[in-house]
């Protein structure tokens, strides 16, 4: 099929990657015309495992092109994606302004059928209003079209994977015609198939994110009461998890949610609530709980080394969570403006995220870039575990100890054990881990 991809982020690079390596003729196209030329020499702009592989296998194969003209996408093809981006207004609504800009542009590029299927999370009932928009500046012409909504629940950092083994494709459609097509698209890929009515779909990947979030504030709350109490939340978490109406997914406590997803998405669904007046104050608690969590984390480092002022802290992990070089909404960026707040230094490393946190962060006396783990700990009076990365947790910890100045390690992601740091004579601090050491 002849597939056009519009918008470039996470979402759109890895389903317009994908669609290709299905077998499919796909045009990438994005109104940043940087990002299309990078695109267009062979260059991701986003660090993301496993997809730069595909990504030159799909360029080679002649499969996948880059376009900033979207009409001429649009002209060219059968199915269009929209992918674009739907960002938070001030009070927590959904910005569709890109979504309705792309509407407006299929329309005004429509010569003959095209199936529009909305990718980017959107608020239930969007379709309509793509539907609507492009019959409005489609001036009366009389051709067919259909919307569907298709949304994608990849994981950054586990996105190529979940592209090809998905636990489920959800398919949110109002015309058979519009379901055979996406059916015929996803043929090659091995997963449960949901075939729904266009809003039911809209609302599966809402629910689905604001519920994950929700998981993630719930143990968040009970690890607060951990530390009140002794009890240890990794196990608390275990045993609920053996329960499978509970499962263990997404109750691992700390510093809670960040990136460009599930913040967004539960205040816009509290926003879609509070639009029918109906009780979604569930997930204002889901969003208050979630944000003090940088607040907790600070105070453990505050009553490890009682006084930050010019004190060298060790910051491991910058990006929003493991495998990415997305910071969007990382807790590291809230954790650096309060450690400058309270005239740390600080020692910041990341595999991969670095170069974007330079940009928000550049560096300067207060704020220090280093290469590698162990640079970040030599003379540090703390160590704080702020993304899970995989060499975090095969970190050599007598090395960790020798080398810095006052062995604390406050731990945001719970990837150490008390006990074993405890060995290395580390005044060790996790998230809900029972009384500190
Ligand atoms: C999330 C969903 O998992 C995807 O299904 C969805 O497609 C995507 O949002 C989206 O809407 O685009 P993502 O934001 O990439 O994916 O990352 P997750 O792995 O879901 O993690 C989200 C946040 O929750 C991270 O900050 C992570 O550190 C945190 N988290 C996750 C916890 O604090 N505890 C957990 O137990 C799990």
């Amino acid at each position: 099929m002849k597939v056009a991809v519009v918008g470039t982020g996470y979402v759109g690079l890895v389903t317009a990657v994908g669609l290709a390596k299905l077998g499919n003729e796909v045009i990438g196209v994005d109104k940043d015309i940087n990002k299309i030329d990078m695109l267009g020499k062979g260059k991701l702009p986003i660090y993301e495992p496993g997809l730069n592989e595909l990504f030159l296998s799909v360029l080679e194969e002649g499969k996948l092109d880059f376009s900033t003209d979207i009409g001429a996408a649009v002209r060219n093809s059968d199915v269009i994606f929209i992918c674009v981006g739907t960002p938070s207004l001030d009070d927590g609504t959904a910005d569709l302004s890109q979504v309705e800009e792309v509407a407006r542009t299929v329309s005004e590029n429509l010569d003959g059928y095209k199936l529009i299927v909305e990718k980017s999370t959107v608020p239930v009932n969007t379709a309509r209003w793509i539907k609507r928009t492009i019959e409005l500046y489609n001036k009366g012409k009389r051709v067919d079209f259909d919307v569907a909504s298709n949304p994608e629940f990849l994981r950054e950092g586990k996105a190529v994977y979940d592209f090809f083994h998905p636990d489920r494709i959800v398919i949110g459609v109002d015309s058979k015609r519009a379901e055979n097509m996406l059916l015929e698209l996803y043929a090659p890929v091995n997963a449960k198939i949901l075939v729904t009515d266009i809003p039911t779909a809209e609302l599966i990947k809402h629910a689905s994110n604001s519920f994950l979030a929700m998981k993630i504030s719930f143990i968040n709350m009970i690890s607060d009461l951990c530390d009140k109490t002794g009890a240890d939340v990794k196990m608390v978490a275990d045993g609920m998890g053996l329960d499978s109406r509970i499962g263990r997914a997404f109750l691992d406590a700390g510093l809670g949610y960040g990136g460009s997803c599930f913040p967004k998405d539960t205040r816009a669904l509290f926003r879609i609530g509070e639009g029918y007046h109906l009780d979604f104050e569930l997930l204002k608690v889901v969003d208050r709980i979630n944000l003090k969590r940088i607040e907790k984390f600070i105070d453990k480092l505050k009553d490890a080394l009682w006084v930050l002022k010019d004190k060298v802290v060790a910051v491991w992990g910058l990006s929003f969570k493991p495998d990415t070089d997305d910071i969007r909404e990382a807790p590291s960026i809230k954790i650096i403006k309060e450690l400058l707040k309270e005239d740390a230094h600080l020692r910041l490393y990341d595999p991969k995220a670095m170069e974007n946190m330079k940009r928000l962060f550049p560096p300067d006396e207060r704020v220090e870039y280093v290469d590698d783990m162990y640079s970040a700990v030599d003379g540090a009076h703390a160590l704080l575990v702020v993304a899970e990365w995989g060499e975090f947790k095969d970190a050599d910890l007598s090395r960790v100890a020798s080398l810095m100045k006052t062995p604390v390690v406050v731990d945001g992601r719970n990837i150490f054990e008390p006990g074993e740091m405890a060995k290395y004579g580390i005044f060790y601090c996790g998230m809900g881990r029972g009384k500190s050491v």
